[in-house]
Formats: C-alpha cells, sequence, structure tokens
C-alpha cells in the first residue's frame, strides 16, 4: 500500500479510499441564524467533493444532521464524483436514546434522504453508548437492522465507529462488522488501539483511524486532547515533541499524520477538516519527507501520556 499514491480498497469492503479521509463532524456548525447550514459550509461541501481525498465520513447526528444535509446539497447540484464516496453512521434516537433495528432503519432513511443518495457503501453504527453489546446483537437489535440493510443490498459494509477499546474490541470480536473506525487511540500520544488494529488485520476487518491531531491539539490549536483537557504531563511532552520538531524541521502535525499513515493496518486515516484550504495543506503534509532516523529520537521521548482512561 502506497502512503502517498494512494488509493487502495478499504479491507471488508468494496469502498476505495485514499490514505487521508476528511471528516465532517462540524460541517453546518454554527447554523444561519434560521438554524439551516451557513454559507460557508456549502464552500467547504464542494470543496470536499472537488478535493483530493476519496471518503467524506460524516454521521446521522452530526451538525444535529446539518453535516449530511449540506453534503446532500452539494451532491445533488454538483453531483457525486465518480472517485467519491461518503460514508455515514447510524445514530441513536436523539430524544429517546433508542437505538435498535427499527432506529437503525430509520436513522438510514433519514441520511439517505439528506445525502440525496439512495446507496451507502458503508454504514457505522456510532457511538453506540445508549445500548448493552449484548442487546445490540440480539433478535430486533441495531445489528439486525444493520446485517438487513447490508442483505438487502442498499449498503456495502457495516461498521462499528466508537472510542472504548474494550467496547470496539467486544463489537469487533462478534463477526457481525466488516470494518471499524476508531478515534484518538492511535496518535502520537495515545496508542491504545493497536491490539484493536492487530486484530482487526488479523480478521480482515478495514480500519479507519480518526482525528489523528487528537481533535486538534497534535495540529497546534486548541488545549483539548480527545475533547477533554489536556493536563500538564501531555502539554510538556508535547512541548518536547515540538522541540524535536524544530531541530529536524518537520511540522508536528505531519509527524502526527505520518504516524497514523505509516501503520500497514490502518486503510485510512480520518482528519477533521473546518476550511477549504485544509485540502492542499494535507496534501502537502502528506508529502513532507520525514527520515526513518527520526522515529527512534521521538521514541526516546518516552511514553507519552493520555487524557483518556478508556
Ligand atoms: N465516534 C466516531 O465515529 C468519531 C469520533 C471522532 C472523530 N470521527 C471522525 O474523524 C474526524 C476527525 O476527527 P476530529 O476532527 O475530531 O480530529 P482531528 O482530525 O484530530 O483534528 C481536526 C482538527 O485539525 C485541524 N486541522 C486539520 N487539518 C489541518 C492542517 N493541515 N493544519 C492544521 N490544522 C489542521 C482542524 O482545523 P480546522 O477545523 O480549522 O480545519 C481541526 O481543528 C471527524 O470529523 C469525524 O468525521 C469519528
Amino acid at each position: 500500500m502506497d502512503e502517498l499514491t494512494d488509493e487502495r480498497v478499504v479491507p471488508g469492503t468494496s469502498l476505495r479510499a485514499t490514505a487521508v479521509s476528511v471528516g465532517t463532524s462540524f460541517l453546518g456548525n454554527p447554523p444561519g441564524p434560521d438554524g439551516s447550514p451557513a454559507a460557508a459550509a456549502d464552500a467547504l461541501a464542494r470543496a470536499l467533493l472537488a478535493g483530493p481525498f476519496a471518503v467524506i465520513d460524516t454521521s446521522n447526528n452530526y451538525a444535529e444532521g446539518r453535516s449530511e444535509t449540506v453534503l446532500g446539497t452539494a451532491v445533488r447540484r454538483d453531483g457525486l464524483p465518480a472517485d467519491k464516496a461518503i460514508v455515514t453512521k447510524v445514530d441513536a434516537d436523539p430524544e429517546s436514546g433508542a437505538l435498535d433495528r427499527d432506529r437503525v432503519w430509520r436513522s438510514f432513511e433519514e441520511s439517505v434522504e439528506r445525502l440525496g443518495l439512495p446507496y451507502l457503501p458503508v454504514l457505522h453504527l456510532h457511538d453506540p453508548y445508549t445500548i448493552e453489546v449484548a442487546d445490540a446483537l440480539a433478535p430486533g437489535g441495531a445489528v439486525q437492522g444493520l446485517t438487513e440493510l447490508r442483505d438487502q443490498g442498499l449498503v456495502g459494509a457495516v461498521g462499528i465507529a466508537a472510542g472504548p477499546v474494550s467496547l470496539m474490541r467486544a463489537y469487533a470480536v462478534s463477526g457481525a462488522f466488516d470494518v471499524l473506525l476508531t478515534h484518538n487511540r492511535y496518535t502520537l500520544v495515545d496508542r491504545r488501539a493497536e491490539e484493536l488494529i492487530d486484530l482487526a488485520a488479523d480478521r480482515g476487518i478495514g480500519v479507519f483511524n480518526a482525528a489523528p491531531f487528537g481533535g486538534g491539539i497534535l495540529a497546534g490549536s486548541g488545549d483539548t486532547y480527545a475533547y477533554r483537557t489536556a493536563g500538564p504531563d501531555l502539554l510538556a511532552w508535547l512541548e518536547r515533541a515540538r522541540e524535536l520538531c524544530r531541530r529536524w524541521e518537520l511540522p508536528l502535525h505531519a509527524v502526527a499524520l505520518r504516524h497514523s499513515l505509516r501503520h500497514p493496518g490502518i486503510a485510512s486515516t480520518i482528519v477533521g477538516v473546518g476550511r477549504p484550504e485544509r485540502l492542499d495543506q494535507l496534501r502537502e503534509l502528506q508529502a513532507t519527507p520525514i527520515p526513518e532516523s527520526f522515529w527512534p529520537e521521538l521514541a526516546a521521548l518516552g511514553t507519552p501520556p493520555s487524557t483518556l482512561e478508556d
């Protein structure tokens, strides 16, 4: 798999992805005065559809549905280019928290309506924190809904997308999923998903690794890691890492991105983008040469501290 020439089929699916995929969790935020997506969101959606990255990641509940709505508006107007795919996720009912077979179908129907696409190449079960794994796998549970959608040819493959590694592991070993999405747990400062990624490779499950910048801090923005305040240990480690990068004349975020791209078990790395210029910047970051001899020096900084416990 060539991390720059890029195209590869995600294991467990027939989806063609580039090494980098783009994430749209904030697309459509903030809303316009009438609650609909504001104009800048449309410019970003247009750029994503015309950009270099094959897979656009969204979800039923991102920006309360506006992420899908903005993408769908652009798809209806400009068409979905043949080299692009939109991957979305089913979410619990926002009011009741229900996430069973029927809710999976409704979430799917909402998504295809918003996106203007009758078929989804991958549909993930998203953050299933309101239900137990056993309930999801039981008759009438979320997995039944996903399996029906796949069996009926309405989706190409089904995935599990969530955070806690033990939860992800339980879903991955169930045999029900073709692909998984882990986030913030295989980055420069957190490696706890490593075993999960190996397990997926052994089972032919494709892996998306999301949030290689920990939500932004590893790209120089914000003071949270994985959406929680970064502790003093993490900030101190980051300062040492930045100093090392300065000596090597490397941007820390190029290193953070490559850390994910160079893992052979990761089919595609999902980076969140909030503005069109990020696309060219990411291409440049992706192409930044990083000498092999840099990595042992980075490792010598010691085990990076994470703010996560799961
Ligand atoms: N449970 C799940 O399924 C789950 C959980 C987490 C994430 N995800 C997916 O993964 C995606 C990525 O996660 P994330 O957005 O939370 O974290 P991330 O990719 O680690 O970081 C995104 C941040 O990095 C900044 N950034 C992107 N490219 C940059 C560049 N070239 N230079 C400098 N800064 C750059 C963005 O800034 P701007 O906003 O200014 O562009 C944004 O603030 C999400 O959008 C979502 O699609 C899924």
